[in-house]
């Protein structure tokens, strides 16, 4: 399974990559107004940090605006990967990406119907945001068992990025269902690192270490 970190913090892109645990970026437009900064100056910036598929999020909604920022997107870097919302206008713009060369991500997709849509469209990824389907009560793990079926039976080429991943049972999950992707926020990497009997092991091998002749 590819690990993306969902993020609008360069400084947290350094952290994960250091470690091997960058594949790719997620973005959106919630995350990079966290950060203060401008959207476009970000995403260079990531683009020069990882040479892996960067998500950038189109902040319009209509089709001609989306499609004139999706080609301002595409032409500012080869590893950016548009990113539209699942729409009538989104899907139309998908599809017209997909027609010119540029990959494209769904987001905010909540059915395994929105799936199938986004993958007759032609999109590189669909994002099922999983987190805020739990937090109303669904499983958001079913709908990724669900969408990784659908694509299977009819050799879909899009992938399935498990988004808005909240925990470390969520990336547990999405790896032992087989999705593609998992975009997972700095906070829950550092989760995934600890387990309590590695720092006790830890501890034990330093106190130990002091005891070894010099
Ligand atoms: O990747 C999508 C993600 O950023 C949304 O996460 O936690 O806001 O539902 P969340």
């Amino acid at each position: 399974m590819k690990f993306f970190i969902d993020t609008g913090d360069v400084k947290e892109v350094r952290e994960a990559a250091a470690m091997g645990l960058v594949d790719g970026i997620t973005t959106n437009p919630s995350l990079i107004a966290k950060s203060g900064r401008k959207y476009r100056e970000v995403v260079v910036e990531m683009c020069e940090l990882v040479n892996g598929p960067i998500s950038a999020e189109v902040l319009s909604t209509t089709y001609d605006e989306m499609m004139a920022e999706a080609r301002d997107w595409h032409k500012l870097h080869k590893n950016i990967v548009v990113k539209l919302p699942l729409t009538q206008d989104g899907l139309k713009g998908v599809r017209t990406c997909t027609s010119e060369g540029i990959r494209t991500n769904v987001t905010l997709c909540f059915s395994p119907n929105q799936a199938l849509l986004a993958a007759k469209a032609g999109a590189s990824y669909i994002s099922p945001f999983i987190g805020r389907l739990d937090d109303i009560s669904e499983t958001g793990m079913d709908l990724i068992q669900k969408i990784v079926t659908i694509y299977q039976n009819y050799d879909f080429a899009t992938e399935v990025l498990v988004a808005s991943v909240r925990n470390p049972t969520h990336v547990v999950d999405a790896a032992l269902i087989g999705a593609h992707v998992c975009t997972i926020p700095y906070s829950v990497m550092q989760q995934l690192i600890k387990h309590p009997l590695t720092d006790l092991g830890l501890q034990k091998f330093v106190e130990d270490a002091k005891k070894i002749p010099k």
